[in-house]
């Protein structure tokens, strides 16, 4: 009908990255379906007072494992953005605690998004499903072209990597043969102010760079991108891109080092950085993200996500 607005869905609406593709959604004029596991919880209030929300927010109960829920979440949209995922590095099961959420929940969105007569569906994968491949040549920069090898990722037991890898490519396998027109989006390390009022994972690293307490961090070495500037690249390869494609989604690669002394200490002399930040060069990655930047993508300077990112931890109580 001329004027209606066009609804789409986001899976795991209240995490970090989310919380974001959902606020740029609505401030675009979609109307949004978000799932969330457990409605009424405090740590998804944020979502209800984003701009927009009370006319176009519907939040429905949903689990990866659980079909008829996915399936319900999506009736009348004509898009979804497949955000949600264990976000988690240690784990004790693997199985349970992230490759079946990640790979048979990843299939049951697809199945749900053809029942449903979806058109499009945006899957975020990560660059752990690029950056684990033994036989890419040394120094040569990582685009679309490079996969993680599962079977490497086994040896090294890197579950999370498995975790984003097959989904992806999957997905990828599943759009050919399907209906459905699938594109994948890898980010890298995301930063950014947090909307929610709970830690993520990535978000950590940076709050253990400044909280204290650390001699040094686990990464050295850091491979980031904004949280809004990778929701703005979700939007836009729903919008623009070809089905079937992949895209690196990653601004800067820069030492924990030059984050302390250029831009943190200058800004925050106060906080207890770690003493050693220094990292070998085996720690640098080199991803291009080209391809996205040739539909229109652009990103932000790394100072306005670091001081950003800060600014928001200290407003929500994590950080003085
Ligand atoms: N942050 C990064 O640095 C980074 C980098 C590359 C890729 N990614 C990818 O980006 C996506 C979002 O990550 P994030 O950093 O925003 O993490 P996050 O804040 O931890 O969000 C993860 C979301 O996944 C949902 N989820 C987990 N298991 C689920 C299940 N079984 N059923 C339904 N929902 C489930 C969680 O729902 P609840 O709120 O109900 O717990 C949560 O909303 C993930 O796919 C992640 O792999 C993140």
């Amino acid at each position: 009908m001329a004027g209606e607005k066009e609804k789409v869905c986001v899976t795991g609406a209240g995490g970090f990255a989310a919380s974001w593709v959902v606020n740029l959604l609505l401030s675009k004029d979609y109307v949004v379906h978000g799932t969330v596991r457990q409605p009424g919880e405090s740590k998804y209030a944020h979502l209800n007072k984003l701009e927009k929300a009370s006319e176009n927010l519907k939040l429905f109960k949903a689990d990866l494992l659980d079909y008829d829920s996915l399936r319900s979440a999506f009736e009348g949209c004509s898009g979804v953005f497949h955000v949600a995922s264990p976000a988690v590095l240690s784990v004790t099961d693997p199985d349970q605690e992230l490759l079946e959420p990640a790979v048979k929940g990843t299939l049951n969105v697809l199945k749900a998004c053809v029942e449903a007569k979806v058109k499009r569906v945006v899957v975020v994968s990560s660059i752990a499903a690029i950056v684990m491949n033994p036989d890419w040549p040394k120094g040569q920069v990582k685009d679309e072209t490079c996969w993680s090898v599962p079977e490497y990722i086994k040896t090294m037991k890197k579950w999370y990597y498995l975790s984003k890898t097959e989904p992806e490519s999957q997905a990828l396998e599943f759009g050919k043969r399907n209906e459905l027109e699938v594109v994948t989006v890898c980010p890298s390390v995301v930063l950014g102010p947090i909307l929610q009022s709970t830690l993520n994972l990535s978000s950590s690293l940076l709050v253990g760079t400044i909280k204290g307490g650390l001699e040094s961090l686990e990464y050295n070495y850091w491979t980031l991108v904004d949280v809004r500037d990778l929701a703005e690249a979700l939007l836009l390869v729903y919008n623009k891109s070809e089905a079937g494609e992949r895209y690196i989604c990653t601004s800067h690669e820069i030492g924990a080092e030059e984050v302390v002394e250029k831009y943190l200490r200058p800004a925050y002399p106060n906080y207890n950085y770690p003493n050693n930040l220094t990292h070998t060069e085996e720690e640098k990655e080199h991803l291009s993200s080209k391809k996205l930047q040739r539909l229109g993508w652009t990103f932000r300077p790394v100072d306005e996500t670091l001081i950003d990112s800060i600014e928001s931890y200290r407003t929500a109580g994590i950080v003085d």
